[in-house]
């Protein structure tokens, strides 16, 4: 394994099973994520998804929105899994969230079968928008 990232089992499983729990009616297509901080927690989301199909939020977002109301801003890492044989990528709106608390979250983009691609928040969002000053590469 790639030592520069954490032992993603206990993430990517949790993810997993977090898609178990996506309210998704009208695509059916179930997402689950899972989100650790620095201090070894998780914090899952699934997608919900509404009769107005526009406030739809994501699995990764409501993951994060989880976690950060709960007063965390320190994470390390993100699995993110759908139904789907093709790794889960983070949609852009999603990538611009997750930025917004550090470039180098690790994200495991995991399919169906547990199988994942890892790259990091700033590798899949580069030159990302910010209000901060020196938050980029942060
Ligand atoms: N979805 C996510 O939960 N995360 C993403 O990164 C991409 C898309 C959800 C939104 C919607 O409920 C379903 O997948 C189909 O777009």
């Amino acid at each position: 394994m790639n030592n520069k990232f954490p032992d993603p089992a206990g993430l990517v499983r949790a993810a997993l099973s977090a898609r178990t729990r996506a309210y998704a009616p009208y695509s059916g297509f179930r997402v689950g994520a899972a989100l650790l901080t620095g201090e070894g927690k998780i914090y899952t989301g699934c997608n919900i998804e509404n009769s107005s199909y526009g406030l739809t939020c994501c699995a990764e977002r409501v993951a994060l929105f989880k976690a950060v109301s709960e007063g965390e801003r320190n994470f390390k890492a993100l699995a993110v899994a759908s139904d789907s044989q093709e790794y889960c990528s983070p949609c852009g709106a999603c990538r611009q969230v997750l930025a917004e608390f550090g470039d180098r979250l690790t994200v495991y983009m995991v399919n169906n079968t547990g199988e994942y691609l890892v790259k990091t928040v700033g590798e899949l969002l580069p030159a990302r928008f910010s209000l901060l000053r020196d938050s980029a590469g942060e």
